[in-house]
């Protein structure tokens, strides 16, 4: 069998670990492909400690490697969506097929890339752009391709729910656990897009494109990160029998679709809620299958070498027979994509913890569960907790039943103008995910 050679582009985290298990793993993957794959050139414009390519083609122009005729598999892994977008429209150009961990690439220029890939025989290949080493696409668009897929929500940021654990376990300070998170290769180049939430949302709309059958939409998602959560929430949220998780929630039901990336308070005897550090989990609600729950390590080199390897040992199996490898990019045959009605986020209904700073005197509470009955919200728990010195403040937190966004945010304004309610109510949407 004719072997099928690739190119690396980047050797970064992920480039340094696709090169070591192709290596080390080289006897297994050339027998589950069914043909040997060997590693024809290497772009990169630094070399990475972590890997010795001392005896590989390695060129520091990565664009080389799109242009070398031997090169059959193009595998971007340079991140961003600049130079990697001509990267990769070049190696479809070429006629090369593409393996890539890019969730930005995909999520917000996939639509393009995926016609150019369709009109020139071509495949873009993308397992390793969401949840790391979790196989979370081929689950969706093969292991569950029977179901109508009615929701999704998954912890699909290493880095957030890495920061989000400490805090909870040890009482880290966020910005000591993110440097952590750098150094353990797990954040993004820009960590803002770790928590802030861009991240989370790249791989919610890709997930959500799979799962319903549409053209990725990253402009209609709603997105919040984590880094405004306080400690203080953190411990509230244990003592109500909830964990709060950053969530990339999907949902789609006859009024239309809803994407949103936020942080989320689940119960704690959730499984999801279970999911710690670094690890992510995505739970899929198919009609015929019910709930399903992947987990695994979200980041991190080799985990999401796991994936990267994968794709480029089924392009190879294809490839090595002759066989056309599969073009439904997105699960669906490209022309049964269907646009549905994306709602926007205030339209939502869900559940809500609110946590504010109250003067302590008598008849606060009672304003402000009026303001909440007006709106027609009503109340699931409260919590009050006395201030520690004469003069200071009661600080009340409260758990809502489901309501909508909406109206839940006209509530949060008429406590805000109360002159007893000091600052902003903080607000988290609380979801079962039942
Ligand atoms: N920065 C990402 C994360 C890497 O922390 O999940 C994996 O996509």
């Amino acid at each position: 069998m004719k072997p099928v050679k690739i190119g690396i582009c980047g050797l970064g985290t992920v480039g340094s670990g696709t090169f070591n298990v192709l290596g080390r793993n080289s006897a297994e993957i050339s027998a589950r492909a069914g043909t040997e794959i060997i590693i024809e050139q290497v772009g990169a414009r630094r070399d990475n400690p972590a890997c010795d390519t001392s005896s590989a083609n390695v060129t520091r122009d990565i664009f080389d490697v799109v242009r070398n005729p031997e090169v059959a598999v193009v595998v971007e892994l340079i991140g961003g969506t600049t130079v990697a977008k001509q990267l990769v429209e070049e190696a479809i150009a070429n006629g090369k097929h593409v393996v890539t961990a890019n969730k930005a690439l995909i999520a917000e220029f996939g639509n393009e890339l995926f016609a150019k890939a369709e009109a020139q025989g071509v495949t873009i290949a993308y397992e390793a752009a969401v949840a790391g080493g979790i196989p979370i696409i081929k689950a969706l668009r093969e292991g569950l391709s029977a179901n109508k897929i009615e929701w999704l929500a998954g912890i699909i940021n290493g880095t957030g729910n890495f920061i989000l654990t400490e805090m909870r376990d040890k009482g880290r300070d966020f910005a000591d656990v993110l440097k952590e998170a750098q150094e353990l290769g797990y954040a993004e180049a820009d960590p803002t897009f770790d928590v802030e939430g861009i991240d989370a949302a790249h791989k919610l709309v890709i997930l959500a494109s799979i799962a319903f059958g549409m053209p990725l939409q990253f402009d209609k998602i709603f997105t919040e990160g984590i880094s405004k959560i306080e400690p203080q929430d953190v411990t509230y949220a244990n003592e109500l029998g909830y964990r709060i998780k950053h969530l990339g929630i999907a949902t789609k039901t006859e009024d239309g679709v809803v994407l949103r990336v936020h942080p989320t308070l689940i119960p704690e005897k959730r499984l999801i809620a279970s999911v710690d550090g670094v690890m992510n989990a995505v739970l899929v609600k198919g009609d015929a299958v019910g709930p399903t729950l992947y987990y695994g390590p979200g980041a991190g080199a080799e985990p999401t070498a796991s994936a990267v390897v994968a794709d480029i040992v089924d392009l190879a199996r294809e490839l090595a027979t002759g066989g056309k490898p599969n073009q439904a990019h997105l699960g669906f045959a490209a022309d049964a994509l269907q646009e549905f009605n994306m709602l926007p986020m205030s339209e939502v209904t869900t559940a809500y913890y609110l946590r504010m700073t109250a003067e302590d005197r008598p008849g606060v509470l009672s304003k402000i569960t009026q303001i909440m009955s007006d709106k027609g919200i009503s109340i699931e728990a409260v919590i009050q907790r006395e201030p520690q010195n004469e003069g200071a403040q009661a600080s009340i937190i409260m758990l809502t039943n489901r309501a909508q966004e909406k109206q839940l945010l006209a509530a949060i304004s008429d406590i805000e103008a109360l002159d007893t309610i000091e600052g902003s109510v903080t607000h988290i949407r609380v979801e079962s995910l039942d």
